[in-house]
């Protein structure tokens, strides 16, 4: 059996590393440009390709014969002693600079980590020395640079007993000496801590908020992954798996993996790729909810109102002080941002996870949240009926929504499975395959599972039907569940 072609665990290498086109052809077109002294900076939460656009910058930054770029995870120990070994590795190796010059620096890092008297400007000094006899230009890419203190402290005696701020300041005059030469493209995930690092430099980082992928490029990169791994998986369904992730880069990896394991993407492959994605992330989701929520109604408040795109410049701009400093707070958090024309939630599914709460509470089932935008559309109004929407760990055949009635005390009798099939259509006319149809029926012969199919125009516009057939008019269905079926006799 191949590999699994998706990568779950740490960042991607540079060779499938996908989308953020733009900002790979701005980098390109700065160092074409002969620009060497960048900073830049990557900012967003968790997981969105931090390090992975990062390592993928140092490989196009090593395309360029007068560039040596080093990539650093800041929180590991060491940082000073990690660059100088990158460094001098390139210069023997890439610039054929004379061992004992290398080793001329490799005596100054031993002054450097032995003296509190020696600077870790002075130490750079010499650096910048021999890149300029090579005319040579370090780029430092700096993973979590929020980090950078601490590890720098422990290794550079000069720099003990001072607060982040101060060695940043530090960091901020070495790199920005006249004689310097290197580029700083850093990235981190702790956002408040990242921010203050960047304040330093007074606004000169230019920042890169990552959001999702643009759905084009998500759709791409699943083709090319289940290509890789030689699953044929259709086009309709990759665009409906790039819906139910929200194109975020992470989840679609995830979701990609575990039907690539699966080794089929049918309804109930996808719908237990989609169980197993939700276990892995629910638990994310719901600390980094009640994290808000221990904060105050106010933080909460402000959540949901993103979560509504109520949170507008003009809304945000009648906010009182006290209010605006708590939306800052989110911001500096990471669980909001500023978007275009709102202040927005960044991660696509938390989003979703948020909208769910006032109606499901805060352990809504899978299937409301890793789900296509009519599937969700059709499990809320499938929920004011007063059904239960399960988990999609029900799964029984080749439907996308299970939902089931309650008894008396609000539980779910789940001996009463409905399977809705959700289909979007913008025509008013569905049709089924006989493909299709087949296995629905055979799914309600074999589990007792009652099928309904559910056909979306559009916001608000549902069409229940309890019958299976090839065709299907929009208008000739029930907009209600509980209607469609009582229609054919069924009653729950
Ligand atoms: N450009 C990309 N192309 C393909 N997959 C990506 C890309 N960027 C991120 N991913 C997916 O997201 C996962 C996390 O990527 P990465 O480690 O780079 O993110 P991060 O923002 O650095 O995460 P963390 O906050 O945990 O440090 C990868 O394992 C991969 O599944
Ligand atoms: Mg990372």
């Amino acid at each position: 059996m191949r590999r699994n072609p998706f990568v779950i665990k740490d960042a991607v290498p540079p060779d499938k590393f996908f989308d953020r086109d733009e900002i790979l052809s701005d980098f390109r077109r700065a160092l074409d440009r002969g620009t060497r002294d960048f900073l830049w900076a990557f900012v967003a939460p968790l997981r969105f390709g931090k390090t992975s656009i990062l390592l993928k910058l140092a490989a196009i930054a090593d395309e360029y014969p007068d560039i040596i770029p080093v990539f650093l995870n800041c929180s590991e120990p060491l940082p000073v002693k990690r660059t100088l070994a990158n460094l001098c590795s390139s210069l023997t190796k890439k610039f054929r600079v004379e061992r004992e010059q290398v080793n001329v620096l490799w005596r100054e890092y031993t002054r450097l980590v032995e003296s509190r008297l020696y600077t870790l400007s002075e130490f750079f000094d010499k650096i910048w020395d021999v890149l300029e006899s090579v005319d040579a230009h370090l780029m430092l890419f700096l993973d979590e640079f929020q980090e950078l203190p601490e590890p720098l402290r422990q290794e550079v005696p000069s720099l003990q007993g001072l607060s982040d701020e101060q060695v940043f300041k530090v960091l901020r005059a070495v790199f920005g000496s006249p004689r310097a030469r290197v580029g700083l493209v850093v990235s981190g995930s702790v956002i408040g801590k990242l921010l203050d690092a960047l304040d330093v430099w007074n606004g000169r980082f230019l920042e890169f908020h990552l959001g999702p992928f643009d759905k084009e490029s998500a759709i791409a990169m699943m083709r090319a992954l289940f290509r890789e791994g030689g699953l044929d998986v259709p086009d309709d369904v990759i665009e409906q798996i790039v819906e139910m992730c929200g194109a975020h880069p992470y989840y679609l990896q995830l979701m990609g993996h575990q039907i690539y394991e699966l080794g089929s993407w049918d309804h109930e492959s996808i719908n237990l790729a989609r169980e197993r994605v939700w276990d892995a992330i629910f638990h994310y989701f719901y600390r980094l909810y009640s994290a808000v929520r221990a904060r105050g109604s106010d933080y909460i408040k402000l959540l949901h109102m993103a979560a509504r795109d109520e949170l507008t410049y003009d809304v945000v701009a009648g906010f009182s002080d006290r209010l605006y400093l708590k939306l800052q707070e989110l911001v500096r958090m990471g669980v909001i941002r500023m978007g275009e024309r709102s202040y927005e939630i960044p991660d696509p599914l938390f989003k979703r996870y948020v909208q769910t709460i006032p109606t499901f509470g805060e352990r809504p089932p899978s299937s409301i949240i890793i789900c296509t935008d009519a599937e969700q559309e059709v499990a809320f109004a499938v929920h004011r009926e007063g059904f239960a929407v399960l988990h999609v760990r029900y799964s029984r055949g080749p439907f996308d929504i299970y939902a089931c009635p309650r008894d008396e005390k609000g539980i779910p009798r789940t001996t009463e499975l409905v399977g809705i099939q959700v289909k979007f259509r913008s025509a008013d006319v569905l049709y089924l395959r006989e493909e299709e149809i087949r296995k629905i029926l055979e799914a309600q012969k074999k589990y007792g599972v009652i099928p309904v199919i559910a056909f979306v125009r559009g916001r608000g516009l549902i069409n229940f039907f309890a019958e299976v057939k090839t065709k299907y008019v929009f208008g000739e269905g029930s907009p209600s569940l509980r209607e469609c079926l009582i229609k054919r006799g069924i009653k729950l």
